[in-house]
């Protein structure tokens, strides 16, 4: 028996060893940790169970019989984060490049099942030489395996990639339909075809870095969601992300016990707004000082600046946030801003997070490049994810709220719930200076009956009572109460319940 057990112990050691200490001493010399020390600091201690430490693959091709590793380069398992269950997976760079093989495959396909049949997140650390190469077709189903079970799990749990080394070619489909994105910088890249295939096809010369690196994807293309200096730093934050989400689509959006006070004034809300509506002020500052203990988890911080998505909380309560911000391109609306928040906006729908929208949006950015690049579609989508959620919804208009865009930032006619206004508000069909050029074009020689007539649009309509007037606004509400009326709100909106007509699924403009 003894014999027995010592034989397992040193089966799981030879496992643990994943490709060797040689292997190992090369990924510490990148800056990475394997792939086990990885899931280390991502769960709780001791909270690991690791499943299919044993499967190997089953590949004769090329002298593979002879080399085999126990665990085929993929740590499969579940664990804790704060106590609440995850599925996990972790590439193992230092076993076959950590490739995907058909037995790699099945252990991810494994753990997502359950992951979804459990009502549990799944969190995939990729760091991987993509498709095996001595296996071919065989790897090349083993993705599909994976990315089916990734639209299946789509909305059902909440999936989390992190890219930690090379991800690419088709491995880079899995965290694309995944929920978030993290990256780590300088070490991890993302892309389709490599430096050498783009250097052949178009002839651009382009380094791994700027083709998919963490700074790539996080400001340009919107790939991932943020990035951060190191394995350990990412992984922390992952964790701090895993503790606003549900752990899966029938679970309300977690409730935490917070230390700070649901009523607390914050009087330099009164003096935020600047004088001249075209001065702009900083709309993160409104959103750290309505949060629970100011603090605000920003995501895609680096890309479509002009507007803020990420999470807060609000007497305790999980709640996404989606904010003009007025001090970039004034916080127009554009392509980006709507595709960023569309898609925030839908995450939290699906995962019944409340939303809380801050406005101060003078319309949306004019010009060809926008035109041409289909804004009317893609402005559609941001439309579109608030009209049809149904988590609750509650909208602070703090300025502007000009034209169109005035309806697609969670206005009550779609369906947001409790919409309240600053006295600083705006909402009106444009800007006074505009619509007195528009309505008044013959008088535009006499700058004196301009000014007047620019003064008697304003005072008519730049502010928030012709809309509380119809009722489109619930209150007007001092500015330093918004945390507590904010809070309040939100409170009468937990057990709403809304439902939408029979149908398939929606077609949103994609
Ligand atoms: N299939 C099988 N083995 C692979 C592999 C793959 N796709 N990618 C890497 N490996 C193996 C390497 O043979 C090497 O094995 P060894 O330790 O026994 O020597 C090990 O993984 C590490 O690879 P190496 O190339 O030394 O690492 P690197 O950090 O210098 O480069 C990559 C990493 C990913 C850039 C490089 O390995 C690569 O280009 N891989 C192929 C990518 C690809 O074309 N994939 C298939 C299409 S999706």
């Amino acid at each position: 028996m003894q014999e027995i057990i010592e034989q397992l112990e040193q089966k799981r050691a030879g496992a643990r060893l994943g490709g060797g200490q040689r292997r190992i001493d090369t990924q510490h010399g990148k800056g990475k940790l394997t792939a086990r020390e990885r899931l280390s600091v991502l769960l709780d201690p001791g909270s690991f169970e690791e499943y299919d430490m044993f499967v190997t693959h089953r590949c004769t091709d090329f002298g593979m019989e002879e080399n085999i590793v126990p665990g085929d380069g993929v740590v499969t398992g579940w664990g804790t984060i704060n106590g609440r269950l995850t599925y996990v997976f972790s590439q193992d760079f230092t076993v076959f490049g950590g490739s995907l093989s058909e037995t790699h495959a099945q252990k991810i396909c494994k753990i997502m099942e359950l992951a979804v049949q459990n009502g549990a997140p799944v969190i995939g650390l990729n760091d991987s030489g993509g498709a095996r190469i001595q296996e071919g077709v065989a790897s090349l189903g083993g993705y599909a395996d994976v990315f089916l079970r990734n639209v299946m799990a789509s909305g059902a749990v909440p999936q989390i990639s992190v890219i930690m080394g090379p991800c690419a070619g088709g491995a880079v489909y899995s965290p694309a339909m995944t929920d978030f994105i993290y990256m780590v910088k300088d070490t991890s890249y993302m892309f389709v075809t490599g430096p050498d295939v783009v250097k052949t096809v178009t002839n651009e010369t382009v380094t791994q870095e700027e083709l998919g690196g963490a700074s790539t994807h996080t400001k340009i293309s919107s790939v991932a969601d943020a990035a951060f200096d190191n394995d350990v730093e990412t992984l922390l934050e992952v964790r701090r992300l895993f503790d606003y989400l549900p752990l899966n689509a029938q679970e309300k959006a977690p409730k935490v016990d917070v230390n700070d006070v649901v009523d607390r004034p914050e009087m330099s809300l009164d003096t935020i707004i600047p004088d001249s509506p075209n001065v702009p002020y900083d709309m993160k500052e409104v959103i750290h000082k309505i949060a629970d203990e100011g603090e605000f988890l920003e995501l895609q911080k680096d890309h479509a600046g002009n507007i803020v998505t990420g999470f807060v909380r609000i007497n305790g309560q999980s709640v996404g946030v989606v904010a003009n911000q007025p001090l970039v391109l004034a916080g127009c609306l554009d392509i980006n801003s709507a595709k960023k928040a569309a898609r925030f906006v839908r995450f939290c729908d699906s995962f019944n997070i409340p939303i809380l929208t801050l406005v101060d949006v003078p319309g949306f950015l004019p010009g060809t490049a926008q035109e041409y690049g289909g804004i009317i579609k893609h402005g559609a989508k941001l439309l579109f994810a608030y009209a049809e959620a149904t988590v609750p919804k509650v909208t602070v208009i703090t300025r502007k709220a000009y034209g169109g865009a005035y309806d697609v930032m969670a206005s009550k006619h779609i369906r947001a719930d409790v919409n309240y206004a600053w006295p600083t508000a705006e909402i009106a069909v444009m800007g006074a200076k505009g619509a007195t050029e528009i309505l008044y074009r013959s008088e535009l020689g006499d700058a004196e009956k301009i000014a007047k007539r620019t003064k008697d649009y304003e005072d008519r309509f730049a502010n928030p009572f012709v809309a509380a007037e119809r009722g489109f606004i619930d209150d007007v509400i001092m500015p330093h109460n918004t945390r507590r009326r904010v809070a309040r709100a939100f409170e009468t909106l937990k057990n709403k319940q809304q439902s939408m007509p029979i149908k398939k699924h929606d077609n949103i403009p994609l």
